[in-house]
C-alpha cells in the first residue's frame, strides 16, 4: 500500500490548477448510458474513482475513448449488461448512479446494495422510494436492488426527498428524462454538481429546469442525442488547497476554480482571518493575513451551507487557529475518523455525538497516521504540512480517489511530499 512522506514546515508558493469536479464527472459518464450515441466530455478528472466508473461503462457494454487524459467520449450504443455488481460498488458507492440511466432507458437496472462504508451506513432508500413513484418496480435479491417498469417505461410523477440526496436527486433526474411525462423533484439537492448534470442533460435534448432550487421540473422526452459538456471545477479540491495555503502562512493563487460555488467555505474562512482575494471568476489569491488564524464554528449542510466534504480539511486548520471552535456535522455520522489521528499528531480535539470541539493553537508533531477516507485523508496531509517532523500517511488510495496529482500539485508549491510505493509482497494483505 503507498504511503505519503511529509516533511512539515514549508510555507505553499505559487499557482495550483484547479482540476474538473469529480461528484460532478461521475453523475455525467453516467448520463452517457441514456443514449446510443457520443457524449464528449471534458475535464474529466484522472481519479481512481473515474476509472472505476469508466470500468462500470464498459462492463455494460459501452465503448470509452479518451483521446486525450481529460477527455472521455462515450458511445453507449451496445449496452448489454444492466447491471453494477459488488465488486465495483463496494469499491465506490457512485456506482449506483448506473441505477437511474439504466432504468430510464431500458426499463431495467441490477446495482448491488452499497454496505457500510468508513463515514455511515449510507442507505439508498430514498432514491429507491423516488423510483417507484416513477412506477419501477423495486425489490432486493441476493444483496442487490432490482428495479424494473413494468409497463416499460417511467412514469413522470411528483416525488418528495425527505432528506436532501445528491446522488439520489441526480438518479433521480436521470431516470425521469426518459420517462413519460413531467416529474417534480420536491427537496432536491442545489450542489453545483447537480447543475452540471441538468446542463448536460439539457445539452443531450432533455427538458430540466430548476436545477439548483429545491424543485426540480423534469418533461420526460422519447429519446436523447450525443453531445459535448465540460465539467466544472472541483470546488472541494479548491477549497482543499485554500486551506493548504492558509494552515502554511504561504501564498496561493489558485486558478481553473469557480469560487462561486463555495461561498460557504470562503466566507467561514475568511471569518477565520484567512486573506482570500478573488482575482476573476476562476482567480483566488489566498494568503495569511497579518493576523493569526481565529477560531471559528462551523456546521455541515447541504449546499449552499458549508459542505461536509471541507469538515476535515477544516478541522485541520482550527487545529492551528487562537481558541475554541465547535465542529457540528449534520451529515453524515461517524465522520470524525481523522480525529483521532490529528490527536496523535498533538491537536487537542474533544468529540460529543456529531460535534468536535477544537481547541487551538496547538503545535503539531509529525507522526505515523492511517487515512480512513477521502476527505479525512486531504485532512491528515494538511495536517503534516504545518507540523514539525515527519508524517507518514498510511492508505493513500483514499486520497487517490478524489485528488488529482495532489502529490506533484503540492510539490510544485513547495511541499516536502514523497509517495513511497511499497513492495507487491508488502502490499498483498
Ligand atoms: C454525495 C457526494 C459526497 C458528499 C455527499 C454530501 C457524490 C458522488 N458524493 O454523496 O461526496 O459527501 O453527497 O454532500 O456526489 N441518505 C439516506 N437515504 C438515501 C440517500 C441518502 O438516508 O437514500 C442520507 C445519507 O446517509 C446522508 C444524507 O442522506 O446522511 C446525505 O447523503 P447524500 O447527499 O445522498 O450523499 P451522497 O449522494 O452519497
Amino acid at each position: 500500500m503507498d504511503k505519503f512522506l511529509i516533511q512539515g514546515g514549508n510555507s505553499l508558493i505559487g499557482k495550483v490548477e484547479i482540476s474538473g469536479a469529480k461528484n460532478s464527472a461521475l453523475p455525467c459518464l453516467a448520463a452517457t448510458i441514456l443514449t446510443p450515441e457520443t457524449v464528449t466530455l471534458h475535464n474529466v478528472p484522472y481519479v481512481k474513482d473515474l476509472i472505476t466508473q469508466r470500468r462500470l461503462l464498459e462492463d455494460l457494454g459501452a465503448t470509452v475513448l479518451t483521446p486525450e487524459l481529460h477527455t472521455h467520449k462515450v458511445k453507449a450504443e451496445n449496452i448489454e449488461v444492466f447491471e453494477a455488481p459488488y465488486e465495483l460498488v463496494k469499491t465506490m458507492r457512485a456506482s449506483v448512479l448506473a441505477l437511474g440511466p439504466l432504468l430510464g432507458r431500458f426499463g431495467q437496472a441490477k446495482v448491488s446494495l452499497p454496505g457500510g462504508c468508513a463515514i455511515g451506513t449510507r442507505p439508498i432508500d430514498l432514491h429507491l422510494k423516488a423510483f417507484e413513484q416513477l412506477g419501477a418496480k423495486v425489490s432486493l435479491e441476493a444483496g442487490n436492488v432490482v428495479a424494473r417498469t413494468p409497463k416499460g417505461r417511467l412514469i413522470g410523477a411528483e416525488t418528495f426527498f425527505e432528506k436532501v440526496s445528491v446522488t439520489g436527486t441526480e438518479n433521480v433526474m436521470m431516470a425521469a428524462v426518459l420517462a413519460k411525462g413531467k416529474t417534480t423533484i420536491h427537496n432536491a439537492a442545489r450542489e453545483p454538481e447537480i447543475g452540471d448534470l441538468a446542463e448536460l442533460l439539457n445539452k443531450m435534448g432533455a427538458k430540466v429546469q430548476g436545477a439548483g432550487t429545491e424543485t426540480i421540473i423534469i418533461d420526460g422526452v422519447e429519446g436523447l442525442h450525443g453531445a459535448e459538456h465540460s465539467i466544472i471545477p472541483d470546488r472541494i479540491e479548491t477549497g482543499t488547497f485554500i486551506v493548504a495555503a492558509a494552515i502554511t502562512g504561504g501564498e496561493l493563487e489558485i486558478s481553473k476554480c469557480q469560487p462561486k460555488h463555495l461561498v460557504a467555505v470562503i466566507k467561514k474562512l475568511r471569518e477565520a482571518q484567512v486573506e482570500i482575494t478573488e482575482i476573476d471568476e476562476n482567480t483566488l489569491l489566498v494568503k495569511c493575513g497579518d493576523a493569526p488564524l481565529k477560531a471559528k464554528d462551523v456546521t455541515t449542510k447541504p449546499h449552499p451551507a458549508f459542505p461536509t466534504d471541507m469538515q476535515a480539511q477544516y478541522m485541520a486548520l482550527m487545529t492551528q487557529a487562537s481558541g475554541k471552535s465547535t465542529v457540528v456535522e449534520t451529515i453524515f455520522e461517524n465522520r470524525f475518523m481523522h480525529v483521532a489521528e490529528l490527536i496523535r499528531m498533538g491537536a487537542e480535539i474533544h468529540i460529543g455525538g456529531n460535534t468536535a470541539v477544537v481547541h487551538g493553537k496547538t503545535r503539531l508533531m509529525g507522526a505515523p497516521v492511517q487515512a480512513s477516507d477521502l476527505r479525512a485523508s486531504a485532512s491528515l496531509v494538511l495536517a503534516a504540512l504545518c507540523a514539525s517532523g515527519e508524517t507518514i500517511v498510511d492508505r493513500v488510495y483514499h486520497i487517490d480517489r478524489g485528488y488529482e496529482n495532489i502529490v506533484r500539485k503540492l510539490k510544485k508549491v513547495g511541499a516536502d511530499i514523497e509517495r513511497v510505493t511499497e513492495n507487491l509482497a508488502m502490499s498483498a494483505e
